[in-house]
């Protein structure tokens, strides 16, 4: 279906199967509210919330002091890719001062330390300290962001339950660590692997934090399912909108591009034309069998794809979903209204998924105002019959790494009791 329309449109609310034709009517003095000008010299409302955007992107997290952004597994691949960006203000805007804390185990120390020396030869002017340390209450103490990389690597031969039990050791201590030395109001985001059970792990070691506080990086997966997209039809990869990873960050995960669609005025492809074309992905693809059969599984088995050529896993597309996932958490999503995924907390109110879990849902972060720092899940979205299917899927996964982490820990305490 294509309409042409000339008010003002929800995207997020545009229907699988819809394309529009946003005819723009400002003609450089518009004061009629018209939200899809693209002039950039008219004065007209749209225009000016474009420059309020910018500059909120511009502004500090925190104008008082720097913020303390913790890093582990920093003597890492993804973090050697991730500091630069973090300390040249990729993630919190240009003016906001930062103070790195650095934590790696100990086998990794001179590692860590010549990653220390590369940051100071950067000189980078946000950067107002560095703190690299194998301790864990130096790492935690105060901290107000912090992104828990390090994680124990799968092993060849290595049973599931064993990878899960040395990786609960690890997230357990961390999500004790958040609880006694970090700032309440923490945000957490979990990319060590399995991350979803990872970080449901810190978090249920950290009560004093709100649970909303903790997340799982799906960005990555996200990422990947657009630029597919744009690949397959042939349009600039940042005027694909909305497009979702559902459940777990694993091979289960569903990437959905129902409400997904193609803004030709957004990103790179905004063109000085009058016209807005705004195409629903589904109906410009037009290919359930390739959507379901190829795109799903190349999203979903991409990591695998990246670690059989380099034999090593994603780091610096890793690195760049973390500073997005980071920076829309914080300053809010880049358009309004738009959906982005992040692993979090299910309350058991969203979808039918079981409460307790970290699920990635589509969610919109808020742009300012008091809610300046908030996510919120999407939830009105309809979901059809290979939805409800997919979705289970990833969520069964996700109830059986609880149950057996949730088991390991039991285990742990029971023998530790007995000592
Ligand atoms: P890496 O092996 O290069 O670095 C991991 C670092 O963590 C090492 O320096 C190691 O010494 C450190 N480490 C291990 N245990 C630690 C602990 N208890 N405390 C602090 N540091 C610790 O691995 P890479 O490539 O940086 O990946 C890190 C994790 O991120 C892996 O689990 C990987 O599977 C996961 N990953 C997740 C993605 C996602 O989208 N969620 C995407 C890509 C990777």
């Amino acid at each position: 279906m294509r309409a042409t329309v000339r008010t003002h449109i929800v995207l997020s609310h545009l229907t699988p199967n819809e394309s529009i034709t946003v005819v723009n009517t400002c003609s450089g003095n518009n004061s009629n509210n018209n939200t899809n000008c693209n002039t950039t010299s008219c004065g007209c409302p749209y225009v000016d919330s474009i420059r309020k955007r910018e500059s909120e992107h511009s502004t500090t997290v925190n104008d008082r002091r720097p913020v303390r952004v913790l890093i582990t597994g920093a003597a890492g691949q993804i973090a050697y890719s991730l500091l630069p960006m973090v300390a040249s203000g990729k993630m919190f805007g240009p003016h906001q001062k930062i103070i790195l804390h650095l934590l790696d185990i100990e086998p990794a120390k001179t590692v860590l330390d010549g990653v220390v020396l590369e940051l100071e030869d950067c000189a980078f002017p946000l950067l107002a300290g560095i703190v690299a340390t194998t301790d864990l209450k130096t790492a935690f103490t105060d901290v107000d962001y912090a992104l828990l990389i390090g994680s124990f690597p799968r092993k060849e031969g290595m049973e599931r339950k064993e990878l899960l039990s040395r990786n609960i050791a690890i997230f357990r201590t961390q999500g004790q660590a958040l609880n006694s030395f970090s700032s309440p109001s923490v945000k957490v985001l979990v990319v060590g692997n399995p991350a979803n059970t990872n970080c449901l792990i810190a978090q249920r070691f950290a009560p004093r934090i709100p649970k909303s506080n903790f997340s799982a990086l799906t960005r990555l997966d996200a990422n990947r399912a657009k630029s597919q997209i744009a690949s397959k039809l042939k349009v600039p990869v940042d005027s694909v909108n909305n497009v979702i990873i559902w459940g777990n960050h694993s091979s289960t995960q569903y990437p959905d591009i129902r409400y997904a669609y193609v803004d030709s005025n957004s990103g790179n492809s905004g063109s000085s034309h009058r016209e807005r074309v705004v195409r629903s992905v589904r109906s410009e693809v037009n290919d359930d069998k390739w959507t379901r059969e190829q795109f799903v599984k190349d999203v979903q088995q991409r990591g695998a794809k990246v670690i059989g050529m380099r034999k090593l896993s994603s780091a610096a597309s890793a690195a760049n979903a973390i500073v997005e996932h980071m920076r829309d958490w914080e300053l809010g999503t880049e358009r309004e209204g738009e959906m982005v995924s992040m692993g979090v907390w299910s309350d058991g109110s969203s979808y039918g998924v079981e409460e307790g879990l970290i699920f990635s849902f589509p969610v919109v972060c808020a742009r300012g105002g008091e809610q300046r720092g908030r996510y919120r899940i999407v939830k009105d979205l309809q979901m059809d019959e290979e939805s409800v299917r997919m979705m289970k899927a990833t969520e069964k996964e996700l109830v059986e790494e609880r149950n057996l982490a949730l088991e390991v820990l039991k285990a742990s305490e029971n023998s530790q009791k007995s000592k």
